[in-house]
């Protein structure tokens, strides 16, 4: 439920390979919103990639980095957000962006991810020897937050395009109902 709270925003939020990059860009097009990437905002400031970050850093710092881009998120108008797969997971992330977008989860089997994303070497919590282990796990441990959106949208049996067509829908819904 959204309730009576203002949606400016388009927020996608799911694991790693549900597709929210891709899609972002489609839905941003067709509302002719702002895309923003919390990943490539973080790399930016950071001055280097994500897996850098995990290396040198660690991974308490890019959650740090996540907490601070949602915090100015608040600002925005207009913007379809997509974010990095665990950042609903950290306390208050979630809540924030629902003070200010339409949040939807992109959702995917285990199996259809490591299908997506076995030949990317650019995810740092998935170079393991069992990378499809690990995505069962997260995934288990992720669920409950993931399922806090104010939509969840199976991508298994539609292309990015189907995707990108019904978030734009549930969009024009909400904003409809709270505009
Ligand atoms: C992460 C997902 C990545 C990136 C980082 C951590 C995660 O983003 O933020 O590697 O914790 O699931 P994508 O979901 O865009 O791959």
């Amino acid at each position: 439920m959204t309730g009576t709270r203002p949606i400016h925003n388009l927020a996608l939020i799911g694991f790693m390979g549900t597709g929210k990059s891709s899609v972002g860009r489609l839905v941003a097009h067709q509302l002719h919103f702002t895309y923003l990437d919390t990943d490539q905002v973080i790399e930016a400031r950071a001055g280097k990639t994500i897996t850098e970050i995990f290396q040198q850093e660690g991974e308490p710092a890019f959650r740090e980095w996540e907490r601070r881009i949602v915090e100015e998120l608040t600002r925005r108008t207009r913007t379809v957000i997509s974010t990095g797969g665990g950042l609903p997971t950290v306390e208050g992330n979630l809540p924030s962006l629902k003070t200010h977008a339409l949040v939807v989860c992109l959702w995917a089997t285990p199996e259809t991810i490591f299908d997506r994303v076995r030949d990317a070497s650019h995810r740092p919590l998935l170079q393991e020897a069992d990378p499809l282990a690990r995505i069962r796990e997260l995934l288990a441990i992720r669920e409950p937050f993931y399922r806090q959106a104010d939509v969840l949208l199976n991508t298994e049996t539609r292309s990015l395009h189907e995707v990108a067509v019904q978030v734009v829908h549930q969009y024009h819904l909400a904003h409809a109902a709270h505009s």
